[in-house]
């Protein structure tokens, strides 16, 4: 197996790290099958809603208010995509990083839950989880993993009303004490790595920055250049399937 160009120092300090801190999007979770937001084969770019201008507004709780059914059929439609599919190299390698550093936090925007299935003990889900629901009325959060739904949109077992996927869409704060972890560990990252997100989504995409800003070695696993390559310590160009596993046997036998 080719080893990764990286330079010995820059090695160096990775292999000797004690914090280190991940963030995740939707390209770790390509190789498994699932499919991305953006780019050409991007779930924005080709779901068509009827009545909606672009995919996105179906993300909203605008949408949800005016038409639960559709939403959750497209919800129901990504559940029934993802429950087959495993995790792929990329997630099994964090798993190692996890293992390997004596202290790691993986944040990530994915809501696939392949990261959890893979192993990883307590991501921070900054968008929430597709495999489970929350009561609108009541705010109750159950694991849900029923494909496909039976009724939509389902009903909250307790209260008979209707439940919502626990997801952040767009227009909606992110859960204070999610935002709260994810910030300390990049501030407190001495190395962050930012892997296969197109880095523009907030507040996830400022996470880079932070680390950077706070002293952390940045690295960002890609297949293509984003708004953070230009500020990142070392860019690792390819699938992450591919790079982590290395990247991984090089720290491990350093
Ligand atoms: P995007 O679809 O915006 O970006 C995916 C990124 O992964 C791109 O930069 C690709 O180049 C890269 N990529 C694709 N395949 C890869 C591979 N095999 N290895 C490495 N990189 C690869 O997905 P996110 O950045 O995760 O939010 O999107 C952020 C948020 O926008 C999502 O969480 C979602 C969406 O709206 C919600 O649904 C709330």
């Amino acid at each position: 197996m080719a080893l990764l160009e990286i330079p010995g120092d820059l090695l160096g300090a990775i292999v000797n790290s004690k914090n280190v801190a991940a963030l995740t999007g939707a390209g770790v979770s390509a190789e498994s099958g699932v499919p991305t937001f953006r780019g050409k084969e991007g779930l924005w770019r080709n779901f068509r809603a009827e009545g909606f201008a672009t995919p996105e507004e179906l993300a909203t709780p605008e949408a949800f208010e005016r038409d639960p059914k559709l939403v959750w059929e497209w919800y129901d439609w990504r559940r029934s995509l993802i429950a087959p599919l495993k995790p792929n190299p990329g997630h099994m390698s964090l798993v190692g990083f996890e293992k390997r550093f004596e202290q790691f936090t993986l944040v990530t925007q994915n809501v696939d839950g392949l990261h959890r299935l893979a192993g990883s003990a307590d991501p921070v889900e900054m968008h929430g989880n597709i495999w489970y629901t929350r009561c609108v009325d009541e705010g109750t959060v159950r694991e849900n993993r029923e494909t496909p739904l039976p009724r939509l949109p389902p009903l909250c077992p307790e209260c008979g009303g209707m439940v919502r996927p626990h997801i952040v869409w767009f227009g909606e704060s992110l859960q204070p004490s999610i935002l709260e972890r994810a910030y300390k560990a990049a501030e407190e990252a001495e190395v962050f790595f930012i892997i296969g997100t197109s880095a523009v989504v907030q507040p996830s995409a400022s996470l880079a920055g932070i680390a950077k800003n706070a002293g952390a070695i940045v690295v960002e696993i890609n297949l293509e250049s984003t708004p953070v390559t230009g500020m990142v310590d070392l860019s690792l160009k390819g699938p992450s399937g591919v790079i982590l596993p290395k990247l991984l046997k090089m720290i491990e036998s350093a």
